[in-house]
């Protein structure tokens, strides 16, 4: 079964017949979802059909499970020079409503610890009702150290978006940013994607941002495309898949 699959796969890459090389392949996953070869040949399809989104998804998922596969790596140089240039090419995105930034009383002096592993020890007692900057970013280090997705999850459900920068500021580091864009991904997105796009649009205005971004290991980048990718894939009348994708262009 999965044999046909394959083989359809191809013929239809071959033919140029994108959609049903991609079809043939989604096929294939259902039957084993971590087939490498499937993951490669849908990303070669993804990229006949300009989505190089899902195509780039696609290629670090195939790399994730095999460093090794050189025809992988070259493609995802490839689709990453056209996801750039597709996003240049892309209409600008709809003005940006601006939201006020209210200031949070005190305690900006007060900060987390900003050693790159976070203060990871002893107490994992999580406040889910932070009320200042410092509350927040004590009960977002705690969430993290117990790996605890629940009581994040809550956090980035009751922050404000626009609070969000202000929120991390003290403690952005790579091992918080993955943690955030799991949880995003995994638990949050399905809840309420208009609030996940919102928290993205703010996120990469946090300090240092660009900075820890370059820094992140490739499983937390494959993590992120995979967020945007299920983004773009939501329908909704906040925001359309174009302004994801620029949004995306600050991200990947
Ligand atoms: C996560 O944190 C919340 C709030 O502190 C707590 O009630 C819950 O038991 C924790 N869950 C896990 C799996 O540790």
């Amino acid at each position: 079964m999965l044999m046909k699959y394959f083989l359809l796969a191809l013929c239809y890459l071959k033919l140029e017949r994108f959609t049903e090389a991609k079809q043939d392949c989604d096929a294939a996953l259902k039957l084993e979802p971590t087939n490498k070869k499937a993951f490669y040949r849908r990303a070669l399809a993804n990229k006949g059909l300009k989505d190089y989104l899902a195509c780039s998804s696609d290629l670090q998922e195939v790399l994730q499970q095999d460093p090794s596969v050189q025809e992988a790596e070259k493609e995802l140089e490839e689709v990453t020079v056209l996801l750039r240039q597709s996003l240049a090419h892309a209409s600008p995105a709809k003005p940006r409503t601006t939201v006020p930034i209210t200031e949070v009383d005190g305690d900006e002096e007060t900060s987390v610890s900003p050693d790159s592993e976070g203060s990871c020890r002893g107490d994992i007692t999580i406040n889910l009702q932070p009320t200042n900057v410092y509350e927040f970013g004590q009960a977002l280090n705690a969430a993290r150290c117990s790996g605890n997705t629940t009581a994040c999850t809550d956090l980035l459900a009751s922050a404000a978006p626009e609070m969000l920068p202000q929120y991390l500021s003290t403690q952005l580091d790579g091992h918080t940013i993955s943690f955030i864009m799991q949880v995003l991904d995994s638990h949050l997105l399905e809840k309420d994607p208009n609030l996940v796009y919102q928290h993205l649009n703010h996120l990469h205005t946090t300090d240092r941002f660009s900075t820890v971004l370059m820094m992140l290991e490739k499983d937390d980048r494959r993590h992120m495309t995979h967020l945007f990718e299920h983004l773009s894939a939501v329908e909704s009348t906040e925001f359309t898949k174009n302004d994801v994708q620029n949004l995306a262009n600050k991200y990947i």
